[in-house]
């Protein structure tokens, strides 16, 4: 229960709610381009993305700039600009030459609902997108969308989600150690939860290195709590509820959480990662409760 800038204090299931219809109606503006549109690739990017979600990673965005004192109004294009490029993301993420997946959030994958050439220029597109609505006339300073494009760029390229994916194909079939299978999992997925705090941060106008260094330890930590939470969840959760096929890290014989330390020591591992990152934020004020609140939600979740 934290009390919002002047609202009533919220729940963290009303937080949620506010958060993903916020983000909900900036990825309508980007892609629903007037109503009926006959373009396929404007429609593929909207399938892609107009799908229930749970928004975990605008959310982060929205939390990180309550917890330095911002608006939720801040937040709006870079939480827009991570969902748009994590939708990519998945695109990518679900094709043959990947983890060829026929399931995402309870549908056909892009690839299986419209054909693998759509599938690749819709990820193409909404990571471009993403920038765009970063980049563009805004609330924020020239300055401040420079840092925020920076940072959203490294998060997806080589030394992040893009690299991490990279790590994540090679290892298949192989057995990593503890070490390997984190760096991987901090970049393949780490990497643009953590920016999604950072963006937040700058966002919510915080200008205090300490603050900033606090929220990207914590970014940092439930980024890689995130992936392990995943990794559980391909194994304990049914493809019902999960909106994507269960058992997919299996099948394709890949390294995770679960393979290489049991079932039980993930789960432990997770909450103690959730655990950290709360501590990370002591001293922070009142409005940090929603990331509080967020870093238990990201290892309990069921899907
Ligand atoms: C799934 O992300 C892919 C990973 C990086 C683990 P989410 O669990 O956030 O998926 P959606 O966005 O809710 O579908
Ligand atoms: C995905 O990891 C990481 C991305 C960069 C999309 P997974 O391959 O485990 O994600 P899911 O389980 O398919 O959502
Ligand atoms: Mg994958
Ligand atoms: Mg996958
Ligand atoms: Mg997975």
């Amino acid at each position: 229960m934290t009390a919002m800038n002047n609202l009533p204090p919220l729940s963290l299931a009303d937080f949620f709610s506010v958060c993903q219809q916020r983000v909900e109606m900036a990825l309508r503006a980007e892609l629903e381009g007037g109503s009926g549109d006959p373009d396929r690739l404007l429609q593929s990017m909207a399938y892609a993305t107009l799908n229930g979600g749970k928004r975990v990673r605008p959310i982060l965005v929205y939390g990180s700039a309550l917890a330095v004192g911002g608006s939720l109004e801040a937040g709006d294009p870079a939480a827009c600009a991570v969902e748009l490029l994590h939708c990519y993301s998945l695109v990518h993420d679900d094709l043959p030459a990947m983890d060829n997946d026929d399931l995402r959030r309870g549908r056909p994958t892009l690839h299986r609902a419209f054909d693998q050439a759509t599938a690749i220029l819709a990820g193409d597109a909404l990571q471009s997108r993403a920038f765009e609505v970063l980049a563009r006339d805004g609330a924020a300073s020239p300055a401040i969308r420079i840092q925020m494009v920076r940072i959203l760029a490294a998060a997806a390229g080589v030394n992040g989600m893009a690299g991490g994916q990279m790590l994540d194909f090679a290892a298949m079939g192989k057995t990593l150690d503890l070490a390997a299978l984190e760096a991987m999992h901090r970049l393949k997925t780490g990497a643009l939860i953590s920016a999604s705090v950072a963006l937040g941060c700058l966002a919510g106008g915080c200008e205090d290195p300490q603050r900033q260094q606090a929220l990207q330890t914590y970014g940092s930590l439930v980024g890689l709590a995130f992936q392990v939470q995943d990794d559980i969840l391909d194994v304990t959760a049914d493809t019902k509820t999960l909106g994507k096929p269960q058992g997919s890290d299996q099948l394709n014989n890949k390294p995770t959480f679960t393979s290489l330390m049991g079932l039980d020591n993930a789960r432990l591992h997770a909450r103690q990662l959730a655990e950290q990152a709360v501590a990370a934020l002591d001293g922070f004020p009142e409005q940090a409760g929603f990331l509080r609140a967020l870093a238990g939600y990201i290892v309990e979740r069921a899907h």
